[in-house]
């Protein structure tokens, strides 16, 4: 890992720890980005470019029905957005900071998806059940475990039916500690979405990396009958 990354992560961590100490789950996230003023050295998990089990998945696809909808959760700055759109995805994209939202829409001037804020753990109601595609990326292992119920269950429900619900996170095994934050999630945290309504249809565990060096990965599909 370089050294600016490592400094973007304990930064990160500086922050999330006053955020949580203070009761408040997600407000280090606007927090850093407002700090970070369009440097994106400065956010851990800024790529260029999409996270490369997305790409992967996505090379594996065929295209989607035109105008088919994708939404994607905590969108951090639009890499994985970006990606879908260029698929033929219709997407919206979504995160609790303004200031990740606005950044987005400096980074991407021509984009047609459309950036917007909101809250995972608070949808809008129209959103519910309308999307042929959810894809979530590293918002659920940054969460602390007492959320991540909640927020597992606003997943499942913003699927349409027939729709998938597409999850990429950091992996660990039971018994393994789980560290500092972002924390890795464990498998049965992922069955959950079963329990809620959802099918599991793929499930595959990797090594990938996001300027970590290669950590283990899952990545996992599921659709709503
Ligand atoms: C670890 S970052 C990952 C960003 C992006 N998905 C990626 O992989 O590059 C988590 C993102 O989720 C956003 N986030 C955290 N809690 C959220 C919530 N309750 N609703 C919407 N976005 C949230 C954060 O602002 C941050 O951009």
């Amino acid at each position: 890992m370089d050294q600016r990354r490592h400094d973007a992560r304990e930064r990160a961590r500086e922050l999330a720890r006053t955020s949580l100490e203070r009761g408040d789950a997600t407000g280090w996230f606007e927090a850093l980005y407002r700090e970070a003023a369009g440097d994106t050295g400065r956010i851990p998990w800024a790529d260029a470019e999409g996270h490369p089990l997305l790409v992967e998945w996505l090379a594996s696809q065929s295209a989607p029905a035109s105008g088919a909808r994708a939404l994607v959760v905590g969108c951090g700055l639009g890499e994985d957005s970006e990606c879908l759109s260029r698929a033929g995805w219709n997407v919206t994209a979504f995160d609790v900071s303004p200031t990740a939202i606005d950044w987005c829409r400096k980074l991407h001037p021509h984009s047609s998806v459309r950036y917007t804020v909101g809250d995972l753990l608070d949808p809008p109601s129209e959103w519910l059940g309308q999307f042929a595609l959810v894809f979530e990326c590293y918002t659920l292992q940054a969460l602390p475990a007492a959320l991540r119920e909640r927020a597992s269950a606003s997943l499942a429900r913003l699927v349409a039916p027939g729709g998938s619900l597409l999850v990429v996170t950091r992996a660990r095994e039971p018994g393994e500690d789980p560290g500092t934050l972002p924390w890795p999630l464990l498998r049965s945290e992922l069955a959950r979405f079963t329990t809620l309504g959802l099918v599991e249809r793929e499930f595959d565990e990797r090594e990938s990396s996001q300027g970590l060096g290669p950590t283990r990965h899952f990545r996992a599909r599921y659709t709503r009958h």
